[in-house]
């Protein structure tokens, strides 16, 4: 059974859209607030190590694996004659449905206060919480966000993703720019940028590695194979190596302009780094605000509304890897696969709606191990499916391609349509990141901090 699969239609296609992915709530919710809770600069450094050390390695062998195969993660698996491999597909799938779910509660967030901002309505940075609580409002957006992205994946790729990521990219990235440069004008502007960039290593626990590794994969979409999906829709004549620096580039790049946009407005409001989930909600509204009315409201509004934007080329990647997989192992048709799909991690994201203040049950979800508060229901969603499900899938994506797929049959892939690769140091570290230092350090990182987190057992402390 062939399904027509469809391609991006250009390069630089393949490389937005695969950057959208890569560019969203991870850079500019997350990263800050990671950082803030891992108490600064050493997470940012540990956090650039991986990502250009651990994860581009892992970026290139995902895309070269969809590519060499055209098909979805868990077809790919079967398709390079390794069906026992298939369960890493299987595995990224969970992921993805897992991240979706509450991705698409955060993305709800932000198309609210684009609402907000609209309205002129500034003060919703102090009231944060109790929006948050909103469940009926915040599922309202909810449903809407994932209504959108499922009609851009139902247009299939060149359609509906590569267009959408063409034209929403560039400006976000102006967009932060701008809010950057105004940041470093604002009192007190510096001591953001010290906590930012002057690392103090004793904050450096297993807790922090294994957040700012849960980060690094989360940021670049590694480990669920939503490269490998995207990577089976890219023509033989794309050089896989410079895409991927491109977009390792691009998503790093971005998120440490978020860092040097934010911690100058919290330091100059005076509020704790800290604030976990709610940090940029709660601080931007109030910076937007001393723009004065007008300038305030246009900037606010743009900056949420692009901060949808990057969400939703980010949703998009991740709806597609399940509907990819339903559309090639089952011949389900597109269209009704994402509405599906779509509906069913709607509903799966319903405890991490309600976990935010809404129910106590969720809100208070569980206490680990070894820790005296509780986390909510969303919290642990993201512990399980980024911080351990991600890591833990590259770590068997790199043993797969250096022990079982073989380095040489990547190697060739990756010199389909760049031939300069061969012999190059480029290709002798890829070689030796994918066999040795991923699948080692990824290895180690991932029991360690595993024990240290679900069942309070400190190997190092
Ligand atoms: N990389 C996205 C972000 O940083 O917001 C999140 C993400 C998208 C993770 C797609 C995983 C994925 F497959």
């Amino acid at each position: 059974m062939t399904v027509s699969r469809g391609e991006f239609n250009s390069r630089v296609g393949f490389i937005l859209a695969a950057a959208g992915s890569a560019v969203g709530l991870g850079n500019i919710w997350k990263f800050p607030f990671e950082v803030g809770k891992g108490g600064g600069a050493a997470f940012v450094l540990m956090y650039l190590a991986f990502c250009f050390l651990l994860c581009y390695p892992v970026m290139v062998s995902e895309i070269a694996i969809g590519r060499k195969t055209r098909r979805n993660p868990v077809g790919a698996f079967k398709a390079l004659g390794f069906r026992r491999w298939a369960i890493v597909g299987y595995m990224g799938l969970m992921a993805g449905v897992l991240i979706l779910s509450f991705y698409n509660v955060v993305a709800g967030w932000a198309f609210g206060y684009f609402l907000e901002m609209v309205q002129g309505n500034f003060e919703i940075g102090s009231q944060f919480d109790g929006f948050a609580a909103d469940w009926m409002k915040v599922g309202l957006y909810g449903f809407f966000f994932m209504a959108i992205t499922a009609y851009i994946v139902s247009n299939g790729i060149s359609n509906g993703i590569e267009r959408a990521a063409k034209f929403l990219m560039p400006t976000l990235f102006l967009l932060i720019i701008a809010l950057m440069i105004y940041a470093m004008t604002l009192p007190n502007a510096i001591e953001g940028l010290k906590f930012y960039l002057i690392p103090d290593f004793s904050a450096l626990t297993p807790t922090v590695l294994y957040a700012a590794l849960g980060q690094a994969f989360f940021s670049l979409s590694l480990g669920m194979g939503a490269l490998i999906t995207y990577g089976s829709y890219v023509s033989r004549d794309q050089n896989i190596v410079t895409a991927a620096a491109f977009i390792t580039l691009t998503d790093v790049g971005i998120a440490f302009l978020a860092g040097f946009m934010l911690f100058p407005f919290v330091f100059s409001q005076g509020l704790p780094p800290d604030g976990g989930a709610g940090l940029i909600f709660v601080t931007l509204p109030g910076v937007f605000e001393t723009l004065g009315a007008t300038l305030g409201i246009v900037i606010g509004s743009a900056f949420f509304l692009l901060l949808s934007f990057a969400a939703l080329t980010s949703t998009v990647s991740l709806l597609e890897v399940p509907v990819s997989y339903l559309v090639d192992e089952h011949g389900i048709k597109r269209s009704r696969a994402v509405w599906l799909i779509a509906l069913l991690i709607f509903l799966i994201g319903v405890p991490s709606l309600l976990s935010n203040g809404a129910s106590s049950i969720f809100t208070n979800f569980v206490t680990l191990m070894g820790s005296d508060s509780p986390v909510d229901f969303m919290t642990l969603v993201g512990y399980i499916a980024n911080d351990t499900m991600l890591p833990v899938g590259g770590f068997l994506i790199s043993v797969f391609v250096a022990y079982v797929w073989k380095k040489h049959n990547l190697n060739e892939e990756l010199a389909t349509g760049d031939e300069d690769l061969r012999g190059s140091w480029l290709q002798t570290y890829i070689d030796i990141a994918i066999s040795y230092i991923c699948p080692v350090i990824l290895g180690v990182i991932t029991v360690v901090t595993v024990l240290d987190r679900f069942f309070g057992i400190h190997l190092f402390s």
